[in-house]
């Protein structure tokens, strides 16, 4: 009989639902790899960041952005976080006012410019002179962060020495901890060595989601033919990171990585002047990272093993951001399953598999 894992259903701590059209197609293919909630991220147009309806701020506020995620399918999550976008206009009293009214748990931090939507983001250096993040600590709002440092000259954004990720996390992600040590914060879609070695060596207040793209591929992958559909931000990277993460997720006492997927549609990928950064894996996250752990050397049917990646896919992520674990189930079982692109009314999402020219994964997924 094959092997078969029955796991809670999870949250998806890293996803991206966008909006209009695609907000129905993508919130069902969440529903449909077994998630009973999502961390929505709040790169829409214009972004989320805002609280409140009535705040006269020219961006989508956090009421209504649920508001839509609700109507589109979201009624049937048992709970979905939407972290608020941080731009030059976010204040304190914003930061306050939200998680007093209990609809602000969480935060994101963008690279200015570094990636898909980031163009309304402010400096960390620049926030780091209000008193937003002070504000976060005080109200215990989570801070998720794209940790990457922005504009970079090219040699110093991706080189065999350093990248824009090791930057960051060397020079920026140490004085965060520094100033605010009881902030929260999740390290979202951490891709190399450095970054994991910090968290590691922090407090329990950080912690970090990882990609199943990041667990399977390295660079080397991405520029094998140029498979665009796995340029995603942060770039995939080296072996060592690869071990890195691999590793984190493997240690049968991880506290600190658990799965967010950074599943970003786009239904055009390759444009006129490059290519738009995001993979997307809605509806095979769990089968992926089923992949990722048996690429990494994990014999799932080992019982400390599958205790290993159910405490990432279902238990680590919910503790830290204070969701309740699910007490439905779903079932992972080591045959193959069929992929499909997704079709919206903007045209088909093509996933990850099948960008790399894979028209299956090797674990089937039921409800
Ligand atoms: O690859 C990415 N795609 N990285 C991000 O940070 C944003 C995302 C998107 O929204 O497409
Ligand atoms: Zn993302």
């Amino acid at each position: 009989m094959a092997l078969s894992l029955t796991l809670p259903k999870w949250y998806d701590l890293h996803t991206h639902l966008r909006q209009g059209a695609l907000l129905k197609p993508i919130i069902q293919s969440q529903l449909d790899m077994g998630c009973c909630g999502v961390l929505a991220m709040p790169n829409t147009k214009p972004p989320a960041a805002k609280v409140f309806k009535d705040d006269p701020l020219a961006y989508w506020s956090i009421e209504e952005y649920r508001a839509m995620i609700n109507a589109a399918g979201g009624d049937q999550f048992d709970d979905f976080i939407t972290p608020m976008y941080l731009t030059k206009d976010t204040t304190p009293q914003m930061i306050e006012d939200g998680a007093k009214a209990g609809l602000l748990r969480a935060v994101k931090y963008y690279p200015p410019h570094g990636t898909t939507g980031a163009d309304f983001s402010y400096p960390l250096v620049d926030l780091l002179k209000t008193d937003v993040i002070k504000a976060l600590e005080d109200n215990n709002v989570t801070m998720c962060i794209h940790g990457e440092e922005h504009a970079l000259p090219g040699e110093a954004y991706f080189d065999r020495e350093t990248n824009a990720e090791e930057f960051f996390y060397r020079e920026r992600m140490p004085r965060l901890l520094d100033a605010f040590p009881n902030l929260k914060i999740v390290g979202e879609h951490m891709t190399t060595k450095v970054a994991v070695d910090l968290v590691l060596q922090a407090g329990d207040n950080i912690a970090a989601s990882i990609t199943p793209q990041h667990l399977i591929y390295t660079v080397g992958h991405l520029v094998q033919g140029f498979k665009y559909h796995l340029f995603c931000l942060p770039l995939v990277k080296f072996d060592e990171d690869r071990a890195a993460l691999r590793s984190a997720v493997l240690d049968p006492n991880n506290t600190k990585f658990f799965a967010g997927t950074d599943s970003a549609a786009h239904t055009v990928k390759a444009t006129d002047c490059g290519c738009a950064a995001g993979c997307f894996t809605g509806g095979i996250a769990p089968q992926l990272y089923a992949e990722g752990f048996e690429a990494a050397g994990a014999d799932l049917s080992d019982a400390q093993t599958a205790k290993a990646f159910e405490a990432f896919l279902c238990r680590i992520g919910p503790n830290f951001h204070g969701l309740k674990i699910s007490e439905d189930t779903f079932t992972l079982t080591k045959t193959p399953q069929k992929v499909y692109k997704t079709p919206t009314d903007d045209g088909d999402i093509t996933p990850l598999p099948i960008g790399l020219g894979h028209d299956s994964v090797s674990w089937s997924l039921s409800l």
